[in-house]
């Protein structure tokens, strides 16, 4: 028996959340069994993140993921019918040519990939698209600090907020985003002081990664909480499990047992009834 709340998550349950008091779980998944762990355990938001770029797809950023890919990890991950709400993150380009255009690729994600929101990078320059995806119905999570698809610009993978300049943009960017419509805010990599003043100020949920404690939740991204990722990990990781180890072994025990005839047994193979087999003699 599931100890946790199963009732579906929605935008208002997680909205009031934060009025309560209560913590939100977040994790990226981007695949049906994924989505089926992480609601079974009571994850409060999936999200399908374009990290999935780096952790599914090997590569060194965001930037290559296409909505395409969005739309269809999204779909593979909405078939789990998860209690957990479905958020598709839009890939960098898929928001930045024009309006229109911004509509369309969120709608894909809605009508195809059946996300219920989706979650938009950055501040200012992208308040006329947030609008225009508010306008269209379809709920909006922000994501301000280190946004990874401005990975160019800001030179690397690095804390954001730290001058006071930045972060008393910061502080304006969530209390825009909040007077827009956006249900919640995904803080990346900032100093956790500033973090705090935000989840204060806004009444929408802050979602942490590398924001400290005083967010109203936190993310994280699922290969890297699992064990699951190559190379290096960024100092706000938890690691919670080794699956790298726990497969390598297995995988290794598997090759072993070929080797050895150890694999397959009789209780692993078909046999044919006795007097059938006779008869191929
Ligand atoms: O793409 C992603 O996975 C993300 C987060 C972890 C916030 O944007």
């Amino acid at each position: 028996m599931p100890q946790h709340n199963t009732e579906k998550r929605t935008i208002p349950a997680i909205k009031k959340m934060k009025k309560r008091g209560e913590k939100i779980s977040a994790l990226t998944a981007y695949d049906f069994p994924t989505a089926q762990l992480l609601s079974n355990a009571g994850i409060d938001i999936i999200l399908v993140g374009d990290s999935l770029g780096m952790v599914v797809q090997g590569r060194k950023n965001t930037l290559a993921v296409t909505i395409d890919h969005l739309v269809y990890h999204t779909s593979l991950v909405t078939r789990a019918e998860p209690i957990s709400l479905v958020v598709s993150d839009m890939p960098y380009g898929s928001y930045h040519v024009s309006i229109e255009q911004t509509v369309e690729n969120a709608l894909r994600c809605v009508k195809e990939g059946g996300a219920e929101a989706v979650k938009v990078e950055g501040g200012n320059k992208r308040f006329p698209m947030i609008e225009a995806l508010l306008d269209a119905e379809i709920p909006v999570m922000g994501h301000l600090g280190l946004t990874p698809q401005s990975v160019n610009s800001l030179g690397g993978f690095k804390v954001q907020g730290k001058l006071k300049q930045d972060a008393l943009q910061l502080i304006d960017d969530a209390l825009e985003l909040e007077r827009l419509g956006a249900f919640s805010i995904i803080l990346e990599s900032i100093p956790m002081e500033l973090a705090k003043e935000v989840t204060e100020r806004v009444s929408i949920p802050t979602i942490g990664i590398g924001a400290g404690i005083h967010c109203d939740g936190q993310i994280l991204v699922f290969h890297d909480l699992m064990g699951y990722s190559r190379g290096y990990l960024p100092k706000f990781v938890r690691q919670y499990a080794d699956i790298n180890r726990i497969a390598g072994e297995a995988i290794t025990h598997y090759i072993d047992d070929i080797q050895s005839q150890e694999f397959p047994g009789a209780e692993e193979s078909y046999q044919l009834k006795k007097e059938i087999s006779e008869l191929l003699k």
